[in-house]
């Protein structure tokens, strides 16, 4: 049987950029400027997307349509069948890991969505009493985890043409333009000045190892690197498109949907007198006290939760279909069983990471609740490993002449055989070095 693959360049953007722009631009990145020093966070992040992680996207998308094989095949078959492979199958676990949890967060935005549509968000009560009963309670987060999985599941299981393609075909411009109604609403409320100068005035003290480390991780994290997403998304793209435009195009895009996520909440937080420094309660319980107060907060409120779900599941279809992938082509699964069987390991993993905030609060790992574990492994240490190896593999296992066919269509592309000299010394010395260094200051 033929392999299936995204129909159409747009089709095909709009799943890398569904991949890319997720909880993490909604969600992580707006806490993360607000703990790290507003404007001076912003630059290093730009600054490691683009010289950093637009190479390791490159380099991910390379081994990916090359090979026109899952990730685990991919680096098999590249690599002549050696012991890189296990990289590749290191590539396919990680993203179940990230799902498991994800979908919990996932979970979240549908609960919250329920009570936008109930208008259930009043000035009086505390919204983070609220947020904490409910992530505390056993069932009702389950429950949504649940659901979240399954639609996760149901896209995926009809496959990428059909599937995930048709669906980020439709939500991405949909995505899109609700966070810029959010933004252009939020900078017409009055102190929403100061909103904006918190996010675009650099206060350059607050940047250390430990910030660093931080616009790293959160940049590996918000373009879906180091954990075959891309790799595998790439698969399923045609040989006569242009890898650097494609790329580059959904680095852009996940940067101004960070930007323009920042845009719509900094600016409403201020207007409300509130906290930018939140942390991962921003979304859950500052938000919705800016809401309650805010004229038309109830409709605007709905459109945030609606955007934050759709964020999530373009995300997270794309972390299950790496494995699915593997399943289908390494172990003959069909793809419903595949869908089936990954759906029962991530929602049972997810379950616990859901019950850490509740029943299982007593219980750590490391130090950590099982939530605060998964979620530290995977986006501080499983990815930078997985990006590490991937630019590695590019840089140094693979031969350059294919790096260059593949990268400049067999010479075709005079824009990508002129910038192949830079993008290659990135790859082979600039991003292991810079990766390692911010990894390890990090940890210091
Ligand atoms: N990039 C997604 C986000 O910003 C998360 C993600 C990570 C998606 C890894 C796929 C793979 O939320």
């Amino acid at each position: 049987m033929a392999r299936d693959s995204f129909g159409s360049r747009f089709g095909a953007l709009v799943a890398m950029a569904g991949s890319a722009v997720g909880l993490g631009n909604l969600w992580r990145f707006p806490y993360l400027v607000g703990e790290n020093g507003g404007a001076a966070f912003i630059i290093v992040y730009i600054a490691f997307s683009f010289l950093i992680c637009l190479p390791i996207f490159v380099s991910e998308f390379v081994i990916g349509r090359r090979s026109q094989k899952n990730a685990f095949a991919a680096f098999r078959d590249l690599s002549g069948g050696s012991a890189w492979k296990w990289v590749g199958l290191f590539t396919v676990i990680v993203p179940l890991v990230v799902l498991s949890y994800y979908s919990v967060i996932g979970g979240w935005s549908i609960e919250y969505l329920l009570k936008s549509v109930t208008f259930s968000f009043t000035g009086g009560e505390s919204q983070a009493t609220m947020f904490s009963g409910f992530v505390s309670s056993t069932w009702m987060p389950l429950i949504m985890h649940t659901v979240f999985m399954l639609v996760t599941t149901l896209i995926v299981v009809i496959g990428i043409k059909d599937g995930i393609e048709k669906f980020s075909k439709v939500m991405m411009p949909l995505l899109f333009v609700m966070v810029i109604a959010i933004a252009v609403y939020s900078l017409t409320l009055p102190g929403a000045g100061r909103g904006l100068e918190y996010l675009f005035n650099p206060d350059f003290s607050k940047i250390d190892g430990h910030a660093c480390a931080a616009a790293l991780g959160q940049a590996f994290f918000s373009l879906s690197l180091g954990f075959g997403t891309i790799l595998t998304y790439g698969s399923y793209v045609d040989k006569k498109e242009n890898i650097f435009f494609q790329s580059s195009a959904t680095a852009v895009s996940d940067l101004m949907f960070a930007l323009i996520a920042g845009m719509a909440i900094m600016p409403a937080v201020f207007a409300f007198g509130l906290d930018p420094q939140s942390g991962p309660g921003l979304v859950f319980e500052t938000l919705p006290f800016v809401f309650s107060q805010m004229p038309a907060g109830g409709v605007i409120a709905i459109v945030f939760f609606v955007a934050l779900l759709v964020a999530a599941l373009t995300s997270s279809i794309s972390m299950l279909e790496v494995a699915v992938a593997y399943l289908v082509e390494e172990k003959r699964f069909t793809r419903v069983s595949a869908c089936g069987v990954l759906f029962v390991l991530c929602w049972a993993v997810g379950a616990l990471c859901s019950l850490s905030f509740g029943p299982l609060a007593g219980f750590s790992i490391a130090g950590r609740s099982i939530f605060d574990f998964f979620d530290n492994l995977s986006s501080n240490v499983l990815m930078t490993l997985g990006s590490l190896l991937t630019v590695l593999f590019v840089g140094w296992r693979l031969k350059k002449t294919d790096i260059y066919d593949e990268f400049t269509n067999g010479g075709t592309l005079s824009t990508n055989v002129k910038i192949f000299g830079v993008l290659w010394f990135l790859i082979r010395y600039v991003c292991p070095v810079a990766i390692t260094t911010v990894f390890i200051s990090g940890l210091l």
